[in-house]
């Protein structure tokens, strides 16, 4: 078959047919791309270019290890002809004319791929072919799923990713932030696909359950390749733990609970309760994973135990109680509490306190800066208004002088100012923090009768 093969590109069918035109009557394309179970059209014409060559008969031949085999014939006095087909219509030419030998063959098989020549029988210038190879492809069908496997350390496959009778074999990566690696298999179908198979690998720790990996399948017939999560689910045995014992079970109380939980894969919904001696105490209820004690005596000063069961394997905890004949007062809970509000309280109190001191100590430093810039005795001044104490306090200043012993009498009578309520409600601190701030102010003023503390005052 010396025949010149045309060497055009499918984007340049136009500009082929025409600079081929010279040298070559017979038009067809180099290559043509088909899918399995889908119609493909083999183009070919014959252009005379107004000469007068006689076209009598046009054939299709398929090469075939080294054979030519006929696949259709047409001359103009008889019906069309395809001598290997045995399903009417599945190739056929599409216009019965000595011009255009353009072939249709469809639902496609993988068998149909091959080298095609379109032979036209022509006078006088004999027989003319042009060549033209059919490509089958098959989109695959892909599948990725997890591998339900016990944990355990030896390596074994967690997932399977499958591309399922594609042609070419499809191309399949993992992606994964696990430590594994992938075996892929590939088996040729009946039909000429192939089914690429790829297990993913590791150690199956229960660690690595829940975890998500992902399957990535590339193919000629897909212009994206096609991403596939899966969830590995590692099978594990129940891991149990019992809840709710607060170290103060005491003869009487009422309501206590403990509460069974527990992880695994499946997740444990099967819980038996019981005791370390053998069966529960009468006056234990059950309610699946919890226990309720109505009413705690000395038939529940003993081991409880749970345990739960999943398809992998039954395990069982236990939580010792201690039933006391009094509450315990120094549990962590409720007295933790009350410490806990107490120190809030002292630290509030601290606060305003400090706040009182600020207050106080600038109103002072004021006071004294006037008496240095004023020529003459001191006149004295009261100092400027602070704003916690002064409204209930128009009168005399009175923790910057002594007050007379007729001036306290007379304030006993008059009853607390409201400033007194105050500050006794904040005792101790209050004292505590005051003669500490006097004790500082006595050392920096030199003034020490202006100075008293509360404590003294008191
Ligand atoms: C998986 O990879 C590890 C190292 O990453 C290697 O030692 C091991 O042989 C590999 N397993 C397989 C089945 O290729
Ligand atoms: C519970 O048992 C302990 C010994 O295991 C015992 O000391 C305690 O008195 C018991 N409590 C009651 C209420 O019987």
């Amino acid at each position: 078959m010396g025949a010149p093969r045309s060497s055009c590109a499918f984007a340049s069918l136009f500009f082929c047919l025409l600079s081929g035109a010279i040298a070559q009557r017979v038009k067809v394309l180099d290559e043509v791309t088909g899918y399995l179970g889908q119609e493909v059209t083999l183009p070919c014409t014959f252009v005379s270019m107004g000469t007068e060559i006689k076209v009598s008969q046009v054939t299709w031949m398929k090469e075939a290890a080294g054979r030519k085999q006929n696949v259709a014939v047409f001359h103009p006095d008889h019906k069309p002809s395809y001598p290997l087909e045995t399903e009417r219509g599945r190739i056929r030419f599409r216009t019965q004319t000595l011009e255009d030998a353009t072939l249709i063959i469809g639902p496609l098989r993988m068998a149909d791929e091959g080298t095609y020549a379109c032979e036209f029988a022509a006078y006088p210038s004999g027989n003319e072919n042009g060549i033209t190879n059919l490509v089958v492809l098959a989109k695959p069908t892909n599948t990725a799923e997890a591998q339900e496997v016990k944990a355990s350390n030896l390596e074994l496959p967690v997932a399977v990713c499958t591309s399922a009778s594609g042609k070419p074999p499809a191309r399949i990566t993992w992606q994964s932030g696990l430590k594994g690696n992938a075996t892929v298999s590939e088996v040729t179908n009946a039909d000429g696909t192939v089914t690429v198979t790829s297990y993913y690998r590791m150690v199956p720790t229960k660690e690595a359950n829940g975890q998500h990996i992902t399957c990535i399948v590339e193919h000629k017939t897909q212009p994206q390749p096609e991403a596939l999560p899966v969830v590995l689910s590692i099978l594990y045995p129940p891991e149990v733990t019992i809840e709710g014992y607060d170290d103060n079970w005491y003869l009487s109380r009422n309501e206590a609970m403990l509460k069974c939980t527990a992880k695994g894969n499946p997740l444990p919904t099967e819980f038996t309760w019981s005791t370390a001696n053998g069966p529960l105490p009468k006056t234990v209820e059950v309610q699946g994973d919890k226990l309720l004690v109505r009413n705690v005596d000395a038939s529940v000063n003993t081991t409880f135990r749970c345990q739960a069961t999943n398809r992998v394997g039954q395990v069982s905890t236990d939580q010792v109680i201690f039933v006391r004949d009094k509450p315990n007062l120094e549990g962590a809970g409720t007295t933790g509490g009350i410490i806990g509000g107490l120190i809030a309280a002292i630290v509030a109190v601290a606060v305003v306190a400090t706040g009182i001191l600020i207050c106080r100590q600038q109103q002072k430093n004021r006071m004294d800066r006037e008496d240095d810039d004023q020529e003459g005795p001191p006149a004295y001044k009261p100092p400027p208004p602070c704003q916690l104490s002064d409204e209930t306090e128009p009168e005399a200043p009175r923790y910057h002088e002594l007050p007379t012993l007729e001036e306290r009498e007379a304030a006993a009578d008059a009853g607390p100012s409201m400033e007194d309520e105050y500050l006794d409600q904040i005792n101790p601190i209050y004292d505590a923090l005051s003669f500490a701030a006097t004790e500082e102010e006595a050392a920096m003023s030199t003034d020490k009768a202006f100075i008293m503390s509360r404590a003294m005052y008191v």
